[in-house]
């Protein structure tokens, strides 16, 4: 399918009354983490999501409140707000709004006005669950049951999620993370080894099963004469990703096999949070936050690498990353450190949204085609009054993926099928 600028668009553009915007709109999504409001009574934090500014705060009795960012008297910024006694306090001149937006006290207003009942603003339901704070923005109505994938089925001792911000849209980063071809390349940490796996075949062939959940899809790379090495990745709609770390990058088996995977969490057309998530396969080992981290270096988004009090990386467009062309020239395929700094190098380095209608997609972009298929088809059903695909959580419950050896030659699907079946 060309993506036209029109189609692109269509695709990208995530405000209220768009295309995608209504889909988003339709499913439970991450608002923010949970250490962003540890505290009952703590300090409110923004949000920005999907366009809205919001802001978020813990009231007294452990309720999540996620509302507009203005007050409804003269529009103060209620995250300068005061979070006492089950609302927050505009400092303005002391209205007070609940977890629901309603005005709960108007101490402007003589006692006997009745004014404050008309008065409220907008709030979102949240819900809590795996460090991550959910919320559901679109019609009532329409709202589905709170999301189930098997992550949030994980213990905490077995769990570890982050955030880390991104200059650009959305579908980008998903694009970035369904293309399973740019790990040989973009990262190839080691170009003098000439043993890492995923090198040694760089044009996967890749199939492609369209599920209630999104899809799933099979890149196989033919390694050996005899030796197959097939990752099971799934895309989860409407913006999330999961892969499998069972094998180190040279195939041997991982000490803590793990499966990772992000959300893309579009902040507004041209930002997005990634909500990083990487949780233990089995009950056997678990994570200790020091494993947690140590992952989360590799990857060039440990707390360090952040831009202190921020979700954002100190490696950034503004400094080109950091790359050192020497290192380039003699060590890793890009010169950037970090794994995910390369991707959004990359991904940022597009621009705030790609042009779609200049791409020359190959073999390799099976997955990126079906995920923009998907995604258009999602529109087409909002907009006719049906429930885009994935909102429930019966759909993706049992979802997860999954990376092994087979002999070259045996049907993927039937040898990756017990591996891919959820444990939590
Ligand atoms: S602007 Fe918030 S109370 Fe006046
Ligand atoms: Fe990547």
């Amino acid at each position: 399918m060309h993506i036209t600028q029109e189609l692109n668009k269509r695709l990208t553009e995530v405000g209220p009354g768009t295309p995608m915007g209504e889909v988003l709109r339709r499913y439970w999504i991450p608002a923010c983490l949970s250490e962003e409001i540890p505290v009952a009574d703590g300090a409110p934090v923004r949000v920005r999501l999907l366009g809205e500014d919001l802001v978020a705060f813990r009231d007294s009795a452990n309720e999540i409140g996620l509302v507009e960012a203005y007050c409804a008297h003269r529009r103060a910024p209620l995250f300068y707000g005061r979070n006492e006694e089950c609302g927050l306090r505009c400092v303005y001149h002391g209205w007070k709004f609940d977890t629901q937006g309603a005005c709960v006290d108007m101490p402007s207003e003589p006692p006997f006005s009745k004014f404050r009942l008309r008065v409220a603003i907008k709030a979102y339901p949240t819900y809590e669950k795996g460090g991550v704070v959910w919320t559901y923005m679109g019609p009532t109505p329409e709202m589905p049951a709170p999301p189930d994938y098997e992550w949030l089925r994980v213990p905490e001792t077995h769990l570890g999620v982050s955030k880390t911000g991104e200059h650009c849209n959305f579908l980008q980063g998903i694009e970035g993370g369904i293309d399973t071809a740019h790990s040989s390349f973009a990262h190839n940490n080691d170009i003098t080894n000439k043993n890492l796996l995923r090198t040694l075949d760089p044009h996967p062939s890749l199939e492609v099963d369209v599920e209630p959940w999104g899809f799933r899809y099979g890149s196989i790379r033919n390694i050996s004469d005899d030796q197959s090495y097939v990752r099971v990745y799934q895309y989860v709609m409407p913006f999330q990703q999961m892969r499998a770390s069972l094998v180190d990058p040279e195939g041997n088996p991982q000490q803590m096999p793990a499966l990772d995977g992000h959300m893309w969490v579009p902040i507004d057309d041209e930002n997005t949070y990634v909500y990083n998530i990487k949780y233990c396969a089995t009950d056997a080992v678990p994570m200790p936050r020091e494993r947690f981290l140590a992952s989360e270096k590799r990857n060039g988004r440990h707390p360090d690498d952040r831009i202190g009090g921020t979700y954002w990386l100190k490696r950034n467009p503004s400094n080109d990353y950091l790359i050192d062309r020497e290192v380039q020239r003699t060590k890793t395929f890009t010169g950037i450190e970090g794994v995910n700094t390369q991707d959004y190098a990359l991904q940022e380095g597009m621009g705030g949204i790609v042009r779609r209608d200049l791409e020359a997609l190959g073999s390799t972009d099976r997955a990126i085609q079906s995920c923009r298929e998907l995604l258009l088809q999602a529109a087409d059903d909002v907009e006719a009054g049906r429930p885009p695909r994935g909102s429930e959580p019966e759909s993706h419950r049992a979802t997860r993926a999954g990376e092994m050896f087979i002999p070259r030659g045996v049907p993927w699907r039937d040898a990756t099928k017990d591996l891919t079946e959820v444990v939590w």
